[in-house]
């Protein structure tokens, strides 16, 4: 299985493709997937600024839109001096697949924090919720 520090590099290599000419600020990932399968994404903004999407959900889609469910672990990449957390939107659209993942923050230099998406995303909403609401008569 891929160590930490490859998938840290992966996510930084991923991060040079980013499209963010608004912010001025690349953000790469690497997701490794329980097969051991690695996708890797970049934030990729638009114009109409509320339209991009972040580096996680870009990997998280090309990993799901290629049949991967499955997942252990995910770095993010900035080259900038403070560690990049994923956004609320990305933690909720994670937990769905792996609440328990296991994520690496990289910043310049690849020195990196470890979280688990439970510690920045406690009592996260998910299937099990939905289903044990009232359903109408
Ligand atoms: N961004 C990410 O890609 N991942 C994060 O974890 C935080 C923010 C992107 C969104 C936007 O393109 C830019 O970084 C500034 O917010």
């Amino acid at each position: 299985m891929i160590t930490d520090e490859a998938l840290i590099r992966m996510a930084f290599e991923a991060g040079k493709q980013a499209y963010a000419p608004y912010s001025h600020f690349p953000v790469g990932a690497a997701l490794l997937c329980s097969d051991g399968t690695v996708f890797t994404g970049c934030n990729v903004e638009n114009a109409a600024f509320g339209a991009g999407i972040c580096a996680e959900r870009t990997a998280l889609a090309k990993a799901v839109s290629e049949g991967h469910r499955s997942f252990l672990r995910l770095a993010v990449a900035v080259d900038s001096r403070e560690y990049c957390t994923p956004c609320g939107i990305c933690r909720q659209m994670l937990f769905e697949f792996a609440p328990n993942l296991e994520l690496l923050c990289a910043r310049a230099g690849h020195t990196f924090v470890r979280y688990s998406l439970n510690q920045l995303l406690p009592h996260g909403f998910g299937s099990a919720t939905l289903d044990t609401g009232t359903q109408p008569d």
